[in-house]
């Protein structure tokens, strides 16, 4: 199975199919196996359909091992933002473009040492360049509206920011901020496959207005999340290939 999605806050499914368990060396993860249209795709809830892993203590080595095991190559992932970029609005869908990370307490690599090695994960594309054109380019043949790429902050969570981390973190290149795709991201290199994570800006950032950030991220998410996992089913079935990235082959 070459192909997955990873549905954030708001996604919870992609369509019907069997869930497997799938044991992992980190840990056991439930994938729902879901065939569109010919193609089987993977799908993971990254906090669990119910909703119940916060940010910081997803599984993330489990969730991407489970996947590189199933032979999963291409991953789409849905993540609810924040904005602090006036050009992106609530509603508006982003693709991420590159990362600043300011998670603290993860287990962020699977190169630990000793018999897991030590190796280095080279980072000038972070998000697979190829997936993120081929969104873009069957999002505008469909009619879908994407604002345009940016830099995902990740927070540690799971509380919202500060209106003054805000005001730092805009100022340092970000333009769109959630508490997930670090390590989702780097780990999701460090085994080879290709990842883009797609945002739906579900609020204003701290600060950005007077009102309170937050209140309708599942309106926002049950509004769009739809038009995105079809996107990416789109994409999987036209298909994909490693032939115009360097995502597998990314370890120093
Ligand atoms: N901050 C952090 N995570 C988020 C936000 C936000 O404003 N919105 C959705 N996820």
């Amino acid at each position: 199975m070459k192909y997955a999605i990873i549905g954030g806050t708001g996604v919870y499914s992609a369509g019907e199919g069997r869930t497997i368990n799938v044991s992992t060396e980190y840990g056991d993860v439930d994938v729902d196996v879901l065939e569109i249209n010919g193609t089987e795709i993977a799908f993971i809830s990254r906090h669990g359909k119910d909703h119940s892993i916060p940010p910081h203590l997803i599984n993330y080595r489990a969730n991407m091992k489970a996947l590189h095991e199933l032979g999963v190559r291409y991953i789409y992932a849905t993540v609810a933002v924040g904005s602090m970029n006036e050009d992106f609005v609530p509603g508006d869908i982003v693709i991420a473009n590159d990362f600043l990370d300011f998670t603290k307490v993860r287990e962020h690599t699977f190169f630990t040492g000793g018999e897991h090695g030590v190796r280095h994960v080279e980072m000038s594309d972070p998000y697979c360049k190829n997936m993120r054109a081929k969104l873009n380019a069957l999002a505008y043949n469909e009619g879908v509206k994407i604002a345009g790429e940016g830099v995902y902050v990740t927070t540690e969570g799971p509380r919202f920011e500060t209106a003054a981390e805000i005001r730092f973190m805009k100022m340092i290149g970000g333009d769109i901020v959630g508490m997930t795709n670090v390590p989702e991201v780097t780990l999701a290199k460090e085994l080879g496959m290709c990842y883009s994570a797609v945002g739906i800006i579900t609020n204003w950032c701290t600060g950005m207005t007077t009102e309170i950030a937050g209140h309708d991220i599942d309106a926002t998410m049950n509004q769009r999340k739809d038009t995105l996992t079809e996107l990416f089913v789109k994409v999987f079935n036209d298909g994909l290939d490693q032939e115009h990235c360097n995502c597998a082959d990314s370890l120093i």
